[in-house]
C-alpha cells in the first residue's frame, strides 16, 4: 500500500516536472501535433532562422532582455517590460501550446493590414498585436516596429506560421486563443476563490501569489499572479472573463492534459479563483482610461464594443434613464464591482440594446 502511494506520488512529481517549466518535455511536439492535426504541424526546429531563434529566446526571457535591468529603454524613459513577466508565462511552451493563446497561426491571422481593434482604435497587424501585450500584459511600452527585438519576435511568429498545412486555412486550426467558458449567472466569488487558490495553486504560485523567480534566466519559472510584477489590469488577463478562460484551459499546470478536457477544473471554480486573482492589485497606467474611444471602420462607436469585464474604466457605459450612453454628464450604469466580478449579462444586455438603438445589430 505504502509503495503504491509512493509510486503514485513519484509519478505525479514526474508529470509535474514535465509540465511545469518551458523545458523540452513541455513542448513535446508529438502531443501538440496530434492535437493540431491535420491542419497544423509544428515546423522542424532545424529550419529556424537566427532572427527567429533570437525571437524564441526573447519571448522566454523577456524581462532579461527588455526589462528594467536590461539597459533598454523606450523613448519615454520607461522600460519595455514594466513588470517581470515573459511572454511564455502566458503563451505557454514557447507559444505552441493549444488553448493557451498559441502563436501557431498568428502570422496568418494578423496578416497586413490586420484586424480592427476597438480597444485601441487601431488595426492590429503582427507587430501591433505584439505591442498590445508589451504595453498591457507586460505593463510596459511598445517596441519600435523597426527595432531588432520586434523583428526577431515577428520572425519567430512567422516561423511558427509555416506549420499551417497545405489545403487548410488558419481558421481551421484548433486550440487558438482560450477555450470558451459559460458566463456565471451570479457574481464570481473571490472568497471562495481564495480557498481554491490555497488548495490548488499555492504550492506553485506561493502564498502571496509571488511565484518563483529564476535568477539565472531572469524570468519567472512560476509567474507572479498579483502585485507589481504581475499582468496589467488593462490587459486581457485583467478582465475576469479572459482570466477565467485561461485558468480553465491551462491550470493547475501539472493537472490539465490538453488531450483530455475532463482533466480541467469546473468552470465555476475557474471563475472564482480568477476572481481572487483580480481582487488583488495589478499594475495600471492611467493612459488606458481612454480605451474604447473613437469610432470603428463600420461607423460604430467603439464604446459599444467594450467587454463587460473591462473594469478599469468602470464608468462606461453610463446611464441615461436606464439606456446606455457615453454622455460624460450621466452617472455610471453599473458599479465597479460588477464590472470586476459580474454578473456580466446585464452589462452585455445594456450594450446590446444601445447598439440596436443606434442601428448596429
Ligand atoms: C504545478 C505548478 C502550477 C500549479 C499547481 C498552478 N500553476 Fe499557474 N502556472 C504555472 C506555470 C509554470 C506557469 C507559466 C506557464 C509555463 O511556464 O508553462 C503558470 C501560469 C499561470 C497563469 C498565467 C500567467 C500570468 O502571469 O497570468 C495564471 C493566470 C495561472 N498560472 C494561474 C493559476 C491558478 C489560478 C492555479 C490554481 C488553480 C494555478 N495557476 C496552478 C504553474 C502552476
Ligand atoms: C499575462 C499574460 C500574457 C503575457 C505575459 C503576454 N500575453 Fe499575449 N495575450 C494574452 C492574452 C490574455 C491574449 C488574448 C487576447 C485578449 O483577450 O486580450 C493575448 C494575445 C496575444 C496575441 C494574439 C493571439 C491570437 O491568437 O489572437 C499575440 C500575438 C500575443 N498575445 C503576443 C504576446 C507577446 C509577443 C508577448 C510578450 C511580449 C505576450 N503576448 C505576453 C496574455 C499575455
Amino acid at each position: 500500500m505504502r509503495t503504491t502511494l509512493f509510486q503514485a506520488l513519484l509519478l505525479v512529481g514526474t508529470l509535474g516536472l514535465a509540465h511545469a517549466g518551458d523545458d523540452d518535455s513541455a513542448t513535446n511536439p508529438r502531443d501538440f501535433n496530434s492535437y493540431y492535426a491535420p491542419a497544423y504541424r509544428l515546423p522542424d526546429p532545424a529550419a529556424m532562422s537566427s532572427p527567429a531563434a533570437r525571437g524564441k529566446e526573447l519571448i522566454h526571457s523577456t524581462y532579461k532582455y527588455l526589462g528594467a535591468e536590461s539597459g533598454q529603454r523606450a523613448a519615454n524613459g520607461r522600460p519595455f517590460v514594466g513588470n517581470k513577466l515573459a511572454c511564455t508565462n502566458c503563451h505557454m511552451s514557447y507559444g505552441t501550446q493549444p488553448n493557451a493563446s498559441p502563436f501557431v497561426v498568428v502570422a496568418q491571422k494578423y496578416a497586413a493590414p490586420g484586424i480592427f481593434n476597438s480597444r485601441s482604435n487601431i488595426l492590429l497587424d503582427v507587430p501591433n498585436r505584439v505591442n498590445t501585450c508589451m504595453e498591457r500584459s507586460l505593463a510596459g511600452e511598445a517596441l519600435p516596429r523597426d527595432s531588432q527585438p520586434m523583428k526577431d519576435i515577428v520572425a519567430y511568429i512567422d516561423f511558427l506560421g509555416t506549420g499551417l498545412q497545405p489545403g487548410f486555412t488558419f481558421k481551421q486550426v484548433k486550440g487558438q486563443e482560450f477555450p470558451a467558458v459559460t458566463l456565471l449567472t451570479r457574481a464570481a466569488n473571490p472568497v471562495r476563490g481564495k480557498e481554491i487558490y490555497k488548495e490548488r495553486c499555492k504550492d506553485c504560485h506561493q502564498d502571496n501569489g509571488q511565484g518563483k523567480w529564476n535568477d539565472e534566466q531572469q524570468r519567472y519559472d512560476i509567474p507572479a499572479l498579483w502585485g507589481n510584477n504581475s499582468f496589467g489590469l488593462m490587459s486581457g488577463m485583467g478582465r475576469l472573463a479572459t482570466a477565467a478562460t485561461m485558468v480553465w484551459g491551462t491550470m493547475p499546470r501539472d493537472q490539465v492534459n490538453i488531450m483530455d478536457p475532463a482533466t480541467r477544473m469546473s468552470q465555476a471554480d475557474a471563475w472564482d479563483v480568477a476572481a481572487y486573482l483580480l481582487s488583488n492589485s495589478h499594475p495600471f497606467n492611467e493612459r488606458y482610461v481612454n480605451d474604447w474611444t473613437g469610432v470603428g471602420p463600420d461607423g460604430m462607436p467603439n464604446w459599444l464594443r467594450k467587454p463587460a469585464s473591462a473594469s478599469y474604466d468602470h464608468t462606461m457605459p453610463r446611464s441615461n434613464l436606464g439606456a446606455a450612453t457615453d454622455d460624460p454628464g450621466k452617472p455610471p450604469m453599473f458599479p465597479r464591482a460588477q464590472h470586476t466580478f459580474g454578473p456580466f449579462q446585464p452589462i452585455e444586455a445594456a450594450l446590446k440594446a444601445a447598439r440596436i438603438a443606434r442601428g448596429f445589430p
